[in-house]
């Protein structure tokens, strides 16, 4: 979602690091951009819709400021146009925002109430207005800032300078994520730290509820009141940044990187890593909490713990979980999933829980992320930075983890067998040894015109197969925009087999032998319906049935199939994407980062 860039420092290098920078954060979705910066005394603002390049085409890059904000804004309240793109100014007060001021309606009644006009839709709007009007009453910024905050409700990460004060930015943050980068004698500041990660490797995070003054060479950052003394951090190397190589784009290239991924993380976790696992023996339940594609490696992680330890586990969406009634106690895990680490969502429900008093781990991509930071314990992903907005190598290393975590908790509560250990090690080296070769053969599927301009496709499956029918539903849509919906195979006939008609796609995943010829019966009254369908199943299943395509995946064991077998589909989405000629790394209007609720 909406990405912020800001610096102050060297004169001749502030527009490279306000558009370099939001090109780093494009990954993260948004619908138009905008910088601001101090030039011969006065502010300029430059907004665009549309991507970046549309900016960059009317930035003269050789103006020289020595401070700069920039922003990707990704729309919540008005239509992207540039009258709603950041930055936005009011008075002295130009700002950039991420988040979402709840009470805008009445701030602004307040506010227009005083005189004062707006011209956009947007909230930000309004709480830059809010910040000049508590500056012009008490003439002293910082104390603007507290009066500010203690008016709003909602989330934000503030960035805005003042035309009083030429020397320095200023800060604000309450459950958006910000980060002050430090350089020598320069300042950068941004949503992650991709951002600035090529010029300098310390940094520190700014907290909720803190704010503060950003200068070349100084910071103070407050809480409260009180001016507060920040831990700075080192970017273990510049490894955040990767690039698309030889790839058309992202989505390709990650997919590409899962082998080398998950061998990694095998042996990471295997080797030195394992006394991370906390004491499991205290738990009776275990609850998993996520959104989207992290959810639903969430719901195969349920589909492992049930099946291999025979332990119960609920999965529920991080939007749902953070306002219903919790059943958690002091024998209760929860298991928070996310690549970003930064989904409103999903920290909402970390928040409560750790308020609870109730133990939490989670499984994180990015390393120091706000969600890493708020539960027990925390497995990295390890999978590198992910630019594309549909995730691949990420929910492929959730899957793997949720592997390791089942091998960790067996293997403490003595239930971990010879005989599941042989299956761990056979089905780990089979997966590393056909994952390669099998991206290559899913390269073609000669019938994906058959899915495009049917009003709908279908996936269906039972117990992990469904899990994967529900990724490899999300991916198809995310990435295509074509219409798409999982089931739970045995659901079909209990309403929307009323929707099959000639020729609809119908995607079967079948590659569990327990569920099997029951799937099988699914499809075949799928089938006698007219109904265009694609079977999904392993090299050693029957293969007599009569459909109208297979993808066939080979068989690795029933603890690596899952990473196994969303392979095909997350290639076919990309291939259906490309054929249709799509921006496959930006999907219209989705984020990478959902920072918002
Ligand atoms: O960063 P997170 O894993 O918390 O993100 C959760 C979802 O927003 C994310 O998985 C989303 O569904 C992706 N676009 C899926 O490709």
């Amino acid at each position: 979602m909406c990405g912020i860039v800001g610096y102050i420092g060297q004169k001749e290098k502030t527009m490279n690091v306000l558009l370099n920078g939001l090109e780093r954060l494009e990954y993260r979705g948004y619908d138009s951009t905008g910088i601001a910066y101090f030039h011969k005394n006065n502010v300029e603002i430059l907004k665009k819709t549309g991507k970046l390049n549309q900016l960059k085409n009317v930035v003269n890059k050789n103006i020289q400021s020595e401070i700069g904000i920039g922003h990707t804004r990704w729309a919540t309240h008005g239509k992207p146009s540039e009258l709603n793109a950041h930055p936005h100014c009011c008075g002295k007060i130009t700002a950039v925002h991420n988040g979402i001021i709840e009470n805008m309606n009445s701030l602004k009644k307040k506010l227009q109430d005083e005189g004062i006009s707006f011209i956009s839709d947007t909230d930000t709007e309004v709480l830059v207005a809010l910040l000049n009007y508590e500056y012009e009453h008490t003439n002293h910024m910082v104390t603007a800032m507290e009066r500010t905050m203690s008016q709003i409700i909602g989330s934000y990460a503030v960035v805005f300078i003042n035309e009083d004060d030429k020397d320095c930015l200023y800060v604000m943050k309450k459950d958006s994520p910000l980060l002050l980068g430090i350089g020598n004698q320069e300042t950068y500041i941004a949503s992650d730290m991709s951002a600035f990660c090529e010029f300098t490797n310390q940094y520190c995070i700014l907290d909720d509820e803190e704010y503060g003054v950003v200068e070349k060479n100084h910071y103070h950052i407050y809480k409260d009141g009180k001016e507060i003394k920040k831990d700075i951090e080192k970017i273990e190397g510049l490894s955040c940044l990767s690039n698309k190589e030889a790839y058309d784009c992202y989505m390709h290239k990650e997919i590409y990187d899962i082998p080398k991924i998950l061998k990694e993380l095998f042996t990471f976790y295997e080797d030195e890593h394992s006394h991370l696992i906390p004491d499991y023996k205290k738990y009776h339940k275990i609850q998993i909490v996520a959104c989207g594609s992290a959810y639903h490696a969430g719901m195969i992680g349920k589909c492992l713990f049930e099946q291999f330890a025979n332990f119960p586990v609920e999965v529920e969406y991080a939007s749902e979980y953070r306002y219903k009634t919790i059943f958690a106690d002091e024998n209760t895990l929860v298991i928070f999933v996310s690549q970003s680490g930064e989904t409103a969502d999903t920290i909402a429900c970390a928040k409560k829980i750790k308020s609870m008093g109730v133990d939490s781990l989670a499984i994180v991509n990015v390393y120091n992320s706000t969600l890493s930071r708020l539960t027990n314990y925390v497995y990295y992903m390890k999978a590198g930075e992910e630019r594309a907005v549909a995730t691949t190598k990420g929910y492929s290393s959730q899957v793997a983890i949720f592997v390791i975590l089942l091998r960790e908790w067996m293997k403490q509560q003595k239930t971990w067998s010879k005989e599941l250990e042989a299956m761990y090690q056979d089905g780990k080296e089979k997966l590393l040894k056909v994952i390669t070769p099998c991206l290559k053969q899913y390269e073609h599927f000669s019938w994906i015109s058959n899915l495009i301009n049917q009003p709908s496709n279908f996936f269906i499956g039972r117990r992990s197969d469904y899990a994967l029918s529900m990724e490899a539903s999300l991916k198809l849509k995310e990435v295509s925009y074509l219409n798409s919906s999982a089931y739970a195979a045995g659901e079909l006939k209990h309403g929307t087999i009323s929707l099959i008609e000639e020729k609809t796609p119908v995607f079967a995943i079948a590659t569990d032998e327990y569920t099997y010829s029951k799937t099988k019966s699914n499809l075949m009254e799928v089938k006698a319906r007219g109904g265009y369908v694609i079977l999904a199943t392993l090299d050693t299943l029957d293969d007599s049935i009569d459909v109208d395509e297979k993808i066939i995946i080979p068989d690795v064991n029933p603890l690596f199939q899952s990473i196994m077998t969303i392979l095909p589909f997350q290639l076919l989405s990309y291939h259906v994407a490309k054929k249709l000629k799509l921006d496959i790394d930006h999907p219209r209007n989705l984020a990478k980062s959902v920072t918002v609720e």
